[in-house]
């Protein structure tokens, strides 16, 4: 198939690929960019491994061709830590040991970037609604959840217990 010269916004660089119309973001990214942190699981739109922001809302770029995001600021997992220092996010990940082996990682730290943007002091309730997009093989959650409540500044207040 032919492949067509875009021009792609991500991290605040402007990258130029040449690809078949109908490849997908993540594999753009990844392949072409070599951009490794956007993980890719299910391919269908499922797990939300993939996840990246897009104007800053997080999406998943194994539902979007490449050749469509021409004009929007693609953010992944490789700005989140850009300056070499942890974000907040990143940090609690660390500190409540919210990863295992870290396939999932990178998709909730950008949904929840962007959530906590819009929701500084979510309830461990709307935290959990939102989490169910992206799914965990490793951590049963516990940590993962106790993780952005820290970061909201709205956890481990007590003993830290969070509920299943
Ligand atoms: S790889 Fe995109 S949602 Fe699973
Ligand atoms: S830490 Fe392994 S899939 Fe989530």
């Amino acid at each position: 198939m032919n492949r067509v010269g875009i021009l792609l916004r991500v991290n605040g660089q402007s990258y130029e690929a040449f690809v078949e119309p109908r490849k997908l973001l993540s594999d753009v990214l990844r392949e072409d960019l070599g951009l490794t942190g956007t993980h890719v699981g299910c391919e269908h739109g499922v797990c939300g491994a993939c996840t990246v922001l897009v104007n800053g809302h997080p999406m998943r770029s194994c539902l979007m061709f490449a050749v469509q995001l021409e004009g929007a600021e693609i953010t992944t997992i490789e700005a989140i830590a850009a300056d070499g220092k942890y974000s907040a996010l990143q940090q609690a990940f660390h500190e409540e040991h919210g990863l295992q082996c870290g396939f999932c990682t990178p998709g909730i730290i950008l949904t929840f970037e962007a959530y906590l943007k819009q929701n500084p002091s979510p309830t461990e309730e709307q935290i959990r609604d939102v989490l169910s997009g992206n799914l965990c093989r490793c951590t049963g959650y516990q940590n993962i959840v106790k993780a952005i409540m820290k970061a909201a500044g709205t956890g481990a207040q007590s003993d830290g217990e969070v509920k299943k």
